[in-house]
């Protein structure tokens, strides 16, 4: 017979994110972040690649991630508005921990599994984060998809890429509850 773990149980039931704007002082501090990394980084892994990697930004280096924005924007063709909602996901928060995906070399394991791994790391994160009593979002952004920007911000390599930022932080509004997917409409169940 199972042996369930009720706590876990009902936290995966009502996990939620919070909005990264939302979120302010206190962050963990480092002593309090660590574990969590411990936890994220605890995720499945073919092959045991571990082709992932993280880059914790505290308020200094996000500030000047935040700078580098605007040529990334004027570069890309972004307008005014989206320039300035790119930069103030960094520019406003407080800590955030990038995902990098760092995919390795391996007959037996694709790409894209790989990436699958890196984007559990994120999710374990942002559950960790949330489990400890934090608020936390998980946001990209389109900057993050720029090579440049994440080789000038984070110091990625050529073949490296952004999973995500995991905003994390105190939260200051509760948020309503969103529409949840409808598991029945999702799901086929096949027995033959
Ligand atoms: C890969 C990925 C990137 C995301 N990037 C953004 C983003 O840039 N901006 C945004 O508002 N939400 C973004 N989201 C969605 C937020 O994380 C959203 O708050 C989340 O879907 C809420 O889900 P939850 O309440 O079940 O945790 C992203 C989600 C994923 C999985």
């Amino acid at each position: 017979m199972p042996d369930p773990d009720p706590a876990a149980l009902a936290f995966l039931q009502r996990r939620r994110s919070r909005p990264a704007r939302t979120l302010g002082l206190p962050v963990p501090d480092r002593t309090a972040l660590r574990p969590l990394l411990d936890m994220a980084l605890r995720c499945p892994d073919h092959g045991k690649l571990e082709p992932w990697r993280l880059v914790v930004l505290e308020r200094a280096a996000l500030a000047r991630v935040a700078g580098l924005v605007a040529d990334c924007g004027a570069r890309l063709g972004k307008t005014e508005a989206e320039i300035a909602k790119q930069r103030a996901q960094f520019a406003d928060a407080h800590l955030a921990v990038a995902v990098i995906f760092a995919p390795k070399p391996s007959d037996k394991v694709p790409g894209i599994e790989q990436g699958h791994s890196a984007a559990c790391v994120a999710y374990g994160l942002l559950n960790a984060a949330l489990a400890a009593g934090w608020g936390a979002n998980w946001l990209s952004g389109w900057a993050s998809h720029d090579a440049a920007f994440a080789r000038d911000a984070l110091g990625l390599a050529d073949h490296e890429r952004i999973t995500g930022f995991i905003h994390i932080g105190t939260e200051s509004a509760t948020p309503p509850e969103r529409p949840r997917p409808d598991t029945d409409a999702l799901t086929t169940w096949m027995d033959a």
